[in-house]
């Protein structure tokens, strides 16, 4: 099982390949929001890594990050938890005005 660390938070045991969005709202229970499901459109999911960030992204994630001129993160809706990885929570609902974190991304990652 991949180990997946939260600054600030602890760290935890997440199944093989679990997207990242959905690992830090179960099993870390972070207010992380989400805002468009998991779409790769809102860039509300997007999370700093401190270890163990993946050297690819998908199409979507790539496209979204470039167009809004975004460096330094990565959108954890696009992202499986099939490695340990360390990540920073810089994106949540609690102080962000929203009335919620978004709808709940599917399970897997949706083509792009
Ligand atoms: S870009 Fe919207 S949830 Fe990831």
């Amino acid at each position: 099982m991949p180990k997946l660390t939260v600054e600030g938070v602890g760290e935890f045991d997440v199944p093989m390949a679990k997207r990242l969005v959905l690992a830090l709202t179960d099993e870390a229970k972070v207010d992380q929001l989400h805002a468009c499901g998991g779409q790769a459109r809102c860039t509300t999911c997007r999370v700093e890594f401190l270890a163990g960030e993946p050297p690819t992204m998908t199409p979507a994630e790539q496209k979204v990050l470039s167009e809004r001129g975004l460096t330094g993160v990565r959108l954890s809706c696009q992202i499986l938890c099939d490695h340990d990885m360390t990540v920073k929570i810089i994106s949540r609902l609690a102080g962000s005005g929203r009335a919620n974190a978004g709808p709940r991304p599917a399970d897997v990652i949706p083509p792009s």
